[in-house]
Order: C-alpha cells, then sequence, then structure tokens
C-alpha cells in the first residue's frame, strides 16, 4: 500500500519535472542547506544562552523571542525544500536507514523543544539538560541528512544537453 503511494508520488508531474531538471534538484537542495543553517544556527544561538555561555547578560525571554521567529519560518522552508526532495525519489528515501533516523531525531527535537515550551517557567534548573540534548539531537539530524546523499543513487541521471558545456559557466 505505502509503496504503490511513493511510487505514485515519485511519478507526478511535480516529482518527474524536479527529477529531469539540470538545476531544479540542486537549486532545492542549496536552499535546504541554508534553511536548515538557519534553523540550526538560531537554536543555537538559545542554546548557548541556556548553558550561559552567550548573551548571559541579556534576559532568555528576549533571546528566544528575538530568535524563534527566524527558526520557524526557517524550519517550514526546510520542510518543504526537504519534501520537494523527497518526491523526486520518495520510495528510496523511504526505505533509507538515515532518511529514517533523520526523521525519528527531527521528532525527538520537536518533543525536546516542546518539553521546554510547556516548563518555560523553570529554564534555570531544566534549561542546560534542554540545551544539551537539542545540540546533541540536531548534530544527529545533520550527519544522517548527510548521509542520505551518500547511501542514496539519484532517480535519474540528468546529463546536460549537448549544446551545454559547464565549462562555459567559467568563461
Ligand atoms: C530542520 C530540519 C532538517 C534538517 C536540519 C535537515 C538536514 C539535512 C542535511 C544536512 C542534508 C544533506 C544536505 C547535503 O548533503 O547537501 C539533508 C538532505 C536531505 N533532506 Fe533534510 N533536513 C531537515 C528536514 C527535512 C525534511 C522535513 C525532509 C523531508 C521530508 C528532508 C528531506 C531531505 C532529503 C530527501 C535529503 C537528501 C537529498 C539528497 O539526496 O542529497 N529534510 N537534510
Amino acid at each position: 500500500m505505502i509503496d504503490q503511494f511513493l511510487k505514485w508520488l515519485a511519478s507526478t508531474a511535480l516529482a518527474t519535472n524536479i527529477r529531469e531538471s539540470l538545476l531544479l534538484f540542486p537549486l532545492l537542495e542549496s536552499a535546504h542547506v541554508f534553511s536548515l543553517a538557519l534553523v540550526v544556527g538560531t537554536i543555537l544561538v538559545v542554546d548557548l544562552r541556556l548553558l550561559g555561555l552567550a548573551s548571559a547578560q541579556r534576559p532568555f525571554e528576549r533571546v528566544a523571542s528575538d530568535t524563534f521567529k527566524w527558526t520557524w519560518g526557517a524550519f517550514a522552508l526546510t520542510a518543504a525544500t526537504g519534501l520537494l526532495m523527497f518526491t523526486t525519489n520518495a520510495p528510496v528515501y523511504y526505505h533509507n536507514f538515515y532518511f529514517r533516523a533523520k526523521m525519528m531525531l527531527l521528532l525527538a527535537a520537536g518533543v525536546n523543544m516542546l518539553i521546554f515550551e510547556l516548563s518555560r517557567r523553570s529554564v534555570e534548573r531544566i534549561g542546560k539538560a534542554v540545551a544539551i540534548a537539542s545540540l546533541t539531537l540536531w548534530l544527529a539530524v545533520i550527519f544522517m541528512g548527510r548521509m542520505i546523499g551518500f547511501t542514496t543513487t539519484r532517480a535519474a541521471e540528468v546529463k546536460p544537453p549537448p549544446t551545454q558545456n559547464f565549462d562555459d559557466f567559467l568563461k
């Protein structure tokens, strides 16, 4: 059942256009890397504050409110570009160990943030533990994300049209 759905997803016009385009997938992956850097970078700012290693003079609530709006915006872009890449080779990604591990770790990172949100009043007490868990989980997400590319074969190899030579771009 799920494999049929994934095969259908990969056969859609959207997935096929991305897969057969020379530049669309690299552009999506670049946007994915840019937005995930913003997600992890803004979370790092808050975690370093919780650990008392940066912005220690600034009230925590102020650091969090200035930063989290960027985190959520960047997360939306990361998820959108990730999903579009996923459609191009859905059956392969879905069965890939590193893709699954990354989704599990993303869930755990989300639960960690939820625990923190629900116990925001005791930030001094649990802040350090949440920050260390957060940094560990996000580093693991990045590692698993990187391993996806190494352990999956592209759905279709896209050759540049014979008239186009990449060296021309460098001239
Ligand atoms: C904030 C959350 C996320 C982070 C930190 C993240 C991180 C990464 C990283 C570091 C890579 C490797 C990029 C590269 O090597 O060029 C990657 C690739 C990938 N990500 Fe994400 N990702 C996130 C969310 C998602 C989501 C929600 C999906 C889709 C459901 C997704 C799907 C993918 C796919 C399919 C690839 C592999 C692309 C390839 O074949 O090279 N990601 N991700």
